[in-house]
């Protein structure tokens, strides 16, 4: 699993360097300097689930803000979902209830963890962000609520009865989620590596990379971006050139 330093690291650093390597950073930061990680293979590729190795050296906050990639994809679909039962269009319940799973497995039961385990401890020990972060724990709370309440109402046949609340439970998730991710993108994550250091930060990262595989299996983050993907054509919101404005 670990990366490794092979005499082929030159051509793998401005391979990487000007192909825009698309998957887990291969630079890491490691106090003193930046140690700089070999590819495992020498060659690009843009799947990402090619190749036997994973790279383990991203950083905590890119691993965090890339699952907050795979919320907002399932928000997009909540947002579409929600426009749908109020013009009572057509709605692939199903892809929608898919989408409820996803964001229970792994925002909720995976990422969500690893905020309330090896950050917001953190945070409050220290006396820093405490209010930002007794705000974060109470909304991930109302979050499971509202999930599961997404969850059963879009399970089997939609009764016409529940097309308000569900638009209504839909609504409310993006609607705390959104203010939500981007305050731990653009305030709370970033403060993590002063807060523990260089070390621990580095450390923190194998932390998650074990706890990643362990709750999501092997490419788990990748797998969630392939179903995130089915869950877009089911709803027909895969085309991202028909968003261009
Ligand atoms: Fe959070
Ligand atoms: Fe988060």
């Amino acid at each position: 699993m670990r990366s490794r330093f092979t005499a082929s690291f030159a051509t793998c650093y401005f391979t990487r360097m000007f192909t825009n390597q698309p998957r887990r950073g291969f630079l890491k930061s490691a106090g003193a300097g930046v140690v700089l990680l070999g590819c495992a293979h020498g060659s690009h590729s843009d799947s990402p689930h090619e190749g036997g190795d994973k790279d383990d050296n991203v950083t905590p906050a890119e691993d965090l803000m890339r699952e907050h990639g795979i919320l907002r994809r399932v928000m997009y679909l909540y947002d579409d979902a929600a426009r749908r039962l109020d013009e009572h269009h057509e709605l692939p319940v199903d892809a929608l209830a898919a989408g409820a799973a996803l964001i229970r497995r792994v925002i909720e039961d995976y990422h969500e963890k690893l905020e309330e385990e090896f950050l917001f401890p953190r945070f409050e020990k220290a006396g820093k962000l405490v209010e930002l972060v007794t705000t974060l724990r109470k909304q991930h709370v109302v979050g499971r609520t509202l999930t599961d309440q997404i969850t059963a109402l879009s399970k089997g046949k939609l009764a016409d009865s529940d097309r308000a609340t569900l638009a209504s439970a839909l609504r409310r998730f993006n609607h705390m989620y959104r203010p939500h991710a981007a305050r731990e993108d653009t305030v709370l994550f970033p403060a993590l590596r002063g807060l523990v250091g260089a070390k621990a930060y580095g450390e923190l990262g194998e932390q998650f990379e074990h706890k990643e595989t362990q709750m999501l299996g092997e490419h788990g983050f990748e797998h969630a971006v392939d179903e995130v993907a089915r869950l877009e054509q089911a709803f027909g919101l895969d085309d991202l050139t028909k968003l261009t404005a």
